[in-house]
């Protein structure tokens, strides 16, 4: 029984005092229980007021990202260590918006999951293909290889602390999301990839959320899906009703 997972990608999005409403409304709307696990994933520089404000509520907090170097001579980053010391112990990777932008590769992309594995951090780790991608019919071959080349010199105790997030490039941000069944097929299809390189257990074993254009009307459908173990939310993450009912979508 894999418990589902409701995450909040809250992006370039929110200034101090606007993490500090949103962190309240949230806690005042959200019922949390042992269905499903919330995590948001503020601004780096509002992460440690984040942590403040929910030390007594559960909802972990995340990084959207990190570098792979423990410390060291490079400008704007933030390493594992920093995180875990405030009480920061998950991180999203691989983004594709950090793909897109900011170069990230799947070289770049395994060290960094290597550095998450080293420090006990989760590591909620993103693949997805482009609208092209999916237009010539290699989705399966551009997912696969990305969890290959990232992920897979990882030893099987690290997928303890590994979550997979499908979000296809063409379906985040554009409210055009994937139908339950497209995701459905896809993350059929990565638990299968996990299983011939891990076997079927550690395959069984691992979340795989959906991200990309989730709402409050389309998440249950997506989530009755059997391989679907909850979202990783952008837009819908900003607004505390909308997060929360996509919270009680996947209570469901
Ligand atoms: P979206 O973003 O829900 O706004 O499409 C999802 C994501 O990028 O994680």
């Amino acid at each position: 029984m894999r418990t589902k997972i409701v995450a909040g990608n809250w992006k370039m999005h929110k200034t101090l005092p606007e993490t500090i409403t949103l962190i309240n409304e949230l806690k005042s709307i959200i019922k949390t229980d042992n269905k499903v696990e919330v995590i948001i994933a503020p601004s780096f520089v509002n992460l440690s007021k984040a942590v403040l404000l929910l030390h007594d509520f559960p909802i972990s907090v995340a990084a959207q990202n990190m570098h792979f170097a423990d410390y060291g001579a490079y400008t704007g980053e933030v390493s594992a260590d920093m995180l875990n010391t405030i009480g920061v112990n998950t991180v999203i990777l691989g983004h594709s918006e950090r793909r897109a932008y900011f170069n990230e590769t799947d070289d770049i992309l395994q060290q960094k999951a290597e550095k998450a594995y080293e420090k006990g951090m989760l590591n909620i780790f993103c693949v997805g293909e482009k609208l092209e991608d999916r237009t010539a019919g290699k989705h399966f071959e551009i997912v696969k290889n990305q969890l290959k080349n990232a992920l897979f010199n990882l030893p099987k105790q690290a997928y303890k602390k590994i979550v997979i997030a499908y979000e296809p490039v063409w379906a985040i941000g554009t409210g055009q999301t994937a139908t339950p069944e497209q995701a459905q097929e896809m993350h059929k299809f990565i638990r299968e990839t996990m299983a011939k390189k891990y076997g079927y257990d550690l395959a069984d074993s691992v979340r795989i959320l959906y991200g990309g254009s989730v709402k409050p009307t389309n998440a249950k459908e997506i989530f009755s899906k059997p391989d679907v173990d909850g979202g990783l939310i952008g837009g819908a993450s900003l607004k505390a009703k909308d997060f929360n009912a996509i919270i009680e979508a996947a209570k469901s």
